[in-house]
């Protein structure tokens, strides 16, 4: 299992990290296009395996695409991180440019590879992933619903005061803090529903926490934060890797499922070996379909400004 992570900056290095650590891996390579940077943070975590007793080969290279031949996935982290204050939408200028330039170079050394998004905006990234490569919808997945339903969890376990690995919960919708989904309805404490221990205001408000976790942390951090993306990536990463077949929120490509088509938004998958194996269609009550549909129109006003 070879893994391409494009882009060394902090949420980069963080999933290498994190897909080394894990040791599923055969090979992961780290690029990055500021001299040396990718080399250094390679080595830098190479030199951790014997500490973290993890046999994963990190090797760095400053923009040498043939290091990333034949990688089995490649993850694309690069482009601007956002600055206090900053939505991500007003990322996609240069972003886009990025993504296509990265997108097109990957697939040309890893004409089968599996793409995963992390880029900002996300969902209107992987919808150019698409337009850009032409792979096949299941190769190419957006991140940020992993992401957002951890965060979920984090402020799920805060408000009833219970362990993270007793909670369950899932964030749908797009990676913005308005075209997040919180699906509060179906979030549980070990099977019991989370509104048998917390009233509706308390849910209200983790729902809210949930929707601006990435702001709240950019405005703590002065940037963008890069353990949570990490990790999520790393699960995504393990999960296609060991064909797990767990199911994620992901950026996805809609045709009709949900009632939405030809854009890439949040919604729940089977990751196996072959990237999404199935979307899964669930029955949403009117106010969760209606947030979802706002949420699309959200993105789609996004994709709008990308030049196809
Ligand atoms: C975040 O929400 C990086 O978009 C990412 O932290």
């Amino acid at each position: 299992m070879k893994v391409t992570v494009v882009g060394a900056g902090a949420v980069g290095a963080s999933c290498a990290e994190y897909i080394a650590i894990k040791n599923f891996a055969s090979e992961v390579v780290l690029l990055d296009i500021k001299e040396g940077y990718a080399e250094g943070k390679a080595m830098d975590l190479m030199q951790t395996a014997s500490l973290n007793a993890f046999d994963t080969r990190v090797v760095g290279t400053t923009g040498d695409y043939s290091k990333t031949a034949d990688s089995d996935i490649c993850v694309i982290t690069s482009g601007i991180p956002r600055k206090p204050g900053m939505t991500r939408e007003e990322l996609i200028g240069i972003n886009a440019g990025i993504v296509k330039e990265v997108s097109s170079s990957l697939v040309k050394h890893s004409p089968n590879t599996i793409i995963i998004v992390v880029s900002n905006p996300m969902d209107t990234m992987t919808y150019l992933v698409h337009k850009t490569t032409n792979l096949p919808k299941n190769r190419i997945i957006g991140m940020g619903g992993a992401l957002d339903s951890a965060r979920f969890k984090y402020r799920l376990a805060e408000a009833l005061g219970a362990p993270i690995s007793d909670v369950d919960g899932m964030v749908i919708g797009g990676h913005s803090d308005k075209g997040m989904v919180p699906l509060t309805r179906l979030a549980t404490r070990n099977s019991v529903p989370v509104t048998e221990f917390i009233s509706e205001d308390r849910l209200n408000q983790v729902k809210e926490d949930t929707k601006v976790g990435g702001a709240t942390l950019t405005k703590l951090l002065g940037t963008s934060a890069w353990y949570a993306p990490g990790a999520a990536v790393s699960g995504l990463v393990q999960a296609i890797a060991c064909d797990q077949k767990k199911i994620f929120p992901c950026s996805t490509l809609l045709e009709g499922e949900y009632g939405l088509k030809d854009l890439c938004i949040g919604v729940p998958v089977v990751l196996g070996r072959d990237g999404i194996e199935k979307i899964v269609d669930i029955e949403l009550n009117d106010g969760e379909r209606n947030h979802l549909k706002e949420s699309a129109e959200g993105v789609n006003k996004t994709n709008g400004l990308l030049e196809l």
